[in-house]
């Protein structure tokens, strides 16, 4: 077993193989002057079961590229078997068409790595679990949500209310409930298709009041849902309001305006390397490694 270092999650792979006890394959990268990727893999392969750690999180189109070159050249080289550890799979919620004209992006992304030759997949928290059932190679996503939990469970916060922005992440929370072992609700969230403008409410029973409140989601990107969600935990008076997703993409200015919102703290995870990225994936992701190599 081989682990390739992909350029997008160097430092992850790294703790990836440590964990494992396992060889790295360094890649050589760079981006020609025209904007085209080049990758090179720097050791041997030929033979191996060879597994790709390269995250999807922006630039998702040149990061997916170089993952599909990564592909190849393993298979080229004469791998055995190649996984991609994809973390954060970018393309992942646009996952049916919801107007007229679209496309079904994860099913291209997924029919664009089988095209080059991957043999299975390993994500973690894709947006939605079915769309890995109509992937071409096997496919599995792991959940970091326990992580995440156990980390706002050493601060102390075993009472905390664990709110879903929306109701899709009903099932996030429900998890992490079964960590911080208290309370658990969710907000109703609508996303205008054309403005992205989000606004959300409760319509759910439940009651905040002087509690600490920790909203858990799959993504955090323009920040739009955790500020919506913030404000009415803040309305309705929570103590203290904390934000924990497993991909911090923040966007833009996002940060600030969910801290601007009320938002004591966002934890993240090493799925998208970010200044908020305090949880890392290497334990999950090297036990699923593990399990692998001994079964
Ligand atoms: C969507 O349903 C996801 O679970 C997240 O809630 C969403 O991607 C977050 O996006 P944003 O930060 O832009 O509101």
């Amino acid at each position: 077993m081989k682990i390739v270092l992909g350029p997008a999650s160097e430092e992850l792979g790294e703790n990836i193989a440590k964990l494992v006890g396992t060889e790295v394959v360094p890649v050589v990268f760079k981006t020609f002057p025209d904007g085209e990727s080049y990758i090179r893999l720097d050791g041997e392969v030929k033979k191996e079961e060879v597994f790709i750690v390269q995250t999807t999180s922006p630039p998702q189109d040149s990061r997916l590229v170089q993952l599909a070159l990564m592909i190849d050249a393993a298979k080229r080289n004469g791998a055995r078997k190649v996984t991609a550890i994809v973390p954060y799979l970018a393309y992942a919620r646009q996952d049916k068409t919801f107007l007229q004209g679209e496309d079904v992006s994860i099913e291209t992304v997924a029919n664009m790595l089988g095209a080059v030759g991957v043999d299975s997949l390993i994500t973690v928290n894709v947006h939605q679990e079915k769309v890995l059932e109509r992937s071409p190679f096997p496919a599995r996503s792991l959940s970091a949500i326990p992580l995440l939990a156990e980390y706002f469970k050493r601060k102390g916060f075993e009472k905390a209310f664990v709110l879903a922005p929306d109701e899709g992440a009903l099932h996030i929370v429900e998890e992490a409930k079964k960590i911080l072992g208290d309370e658990c609700g969710y907000l109703e969230k609508h996303r205008d298709r054309y403005t992205g403008t989000i606004t959300a409410e409760k319509k759910e029973k439940f009651d905040v009041k002087g509690r600490t409140v920790i909203i858990f989601d799959d993504i955090i990107s323009t920040g739009g849902t955790i500020v919506a969600a913030a404000k009415i935990m803040r309305e309705l008076s929570a103590r203290e309001v904390y934000a924990a997703c497993v991909h911090p993409l923040l966007i833009g200015d996002a940060e600030k305006r969910i801290l601007e919102a009320g938002v004591e703290e966002i934890v993240g995870t090493d799925s998208v390397p970010s200044r908020v990225s305090k949880v890392s994936l290497a334990p999950l992701i090297s036990k699923e490694l593990k399990e692998r190599k001994s079964g």
